[in-house]
């Protein structure tokens, strides 16, 4: 098949001819229709993960995908052949990743069904951004009314984050470049959302809004150290991005560091919401596998919401 590989880290993502993977006992193969990138897979590449996880050369990068159930491991029940699913590949090592023809995955764990409304190439697109908002979303406990900073709101986790945001009601800020990222935001969600320019004078567009602090931080991007100084007194942070207790001391803001959990309630939840029509897959770019390097380019220069490839 091919697939998008690295024979060593740090190195160029190419795309090569590698193996079909055969499913293990209670693994489904998966056909990949559609995938997506995420940070992860560019950091992989870089060699940032070396030696936090074991790297299995070649390594075939990827973590989001959709497609069709192709077979069955052993002892799989509940899923048959043609079935449509999505998901996150979340094995405990590198390299049997989803940007390829075909990924194992397995069939308890990092997976949903695509309903009917979900197109394939949206849903290789929502998984491991979609849980990562969600859980950012759940951590900092964010209700109505309340006031949410979204720092990295033009990038896949982002974009997912703002509309999710929006749709509980709460008072958005979310930072972006001035012009073409800026409209990208602000076009995101029939809500209002408040944009600010984090290339400029963060704190002080901030406080023009929230004069008292803002109640929740997602930190997607940006320094959160400093932007523990822009939270009310017992406000909360969830951070994807690295921060943690330890870094806001004396501060009197709870940090919540979060590993996102593709679980399949997370996902089923988010398909239906995209299904329904409440919540938009924020596709920009799509690449066929054969351009998967110019998917990572695009990645890597400021494209907003999320990049597609195309594998089948
Ligand atoms: N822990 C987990 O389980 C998990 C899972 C998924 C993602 N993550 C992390 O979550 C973060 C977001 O992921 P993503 O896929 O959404 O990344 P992304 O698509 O690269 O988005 C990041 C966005 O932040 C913007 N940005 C850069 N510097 C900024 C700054 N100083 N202030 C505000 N915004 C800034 C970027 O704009 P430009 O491109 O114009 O610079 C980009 O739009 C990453 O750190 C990623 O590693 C963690």
């Amino acid at each position: 098949m091919r697939a998008v590989t690295v024979d060593s880290v740090p190195a160029s993502p190419a795309v090569t001819e590698a193996d079909t993977p055969r499913p293990e006992a209670g693994e489904l193969l998966v056909k990949v229709a559609a995938a997506s990138l995420n940070g992860i897979d560019v950091a992989t590449a870089a060699g940032y993960l070396q030696g936090m996880m074991e790297h299995r050369f070649p390594l075939i990068l990827g973590k989001d995908f959709a497609g069709t159930v192709e077979a069955l491991g052993e002892g799989v029940e509940g899923f048959a052949a043609g079935d449509e699913v999505f998901g996150v590949v979340m094995k405990p090592f590198l390299g049997a990743g989803s940007l390829a023809q075909y990924v194992t995955v397995p069939a308890g764990h990092s997976l949903a069904r695509i309903p009917a409304g979900l197109k394939a190439q949206d849903a290789g697109a929502l998984g491991l951004a979609g849980a990562t908002a969600a859980d950012s979303l759940n951590a900092v406990a964010l209700v109505e009314h309340e006031t949410v900073l979204i720092s990295g709101a033009a990038g896949g986790v982002g974009s997912l984050a703002v509309q999710l945001a929006a749709a509980r009601g709460a008072v958005v800020i979310a930072t972006a470049r001035p012009g073409a990222q800026t409209d990208f935001v602000t076009g995101l969600t029939g809500a209002e959302v408040h944009v600010v320019d984090f290339t400029g004078d963060l704190r002080a567009q901030v406080r023009d809004i929230a004069p008292d602090g803002v109640d929740a931080v997602l930190h997607l991007a940006g320094d959160g150290a400093q932007l523990a100084d822009l939270v009310r007194p017992g406000g909360r942070i969830a951070s994807p991005a690295g921060l943690t207790q330890d870094a806001v001391k004396g501060k009197d803001v709870t940090i919540h560091p979060i590993m996102a959990d593709p679980n399949a309630p997370t996902l089923t939840a988010l398909a239906e919401q995209v299904a329904s029509g409440a919540l938009r897959v924020p596709v920009t770019a799509t690449y066929p596998l054969a351009q998967a390097a110019q998917a990572f380019a695009a990645f890597a220069a400021s494209t907003p919401g999320k990049i597609a490839v195309s594998c089948s």
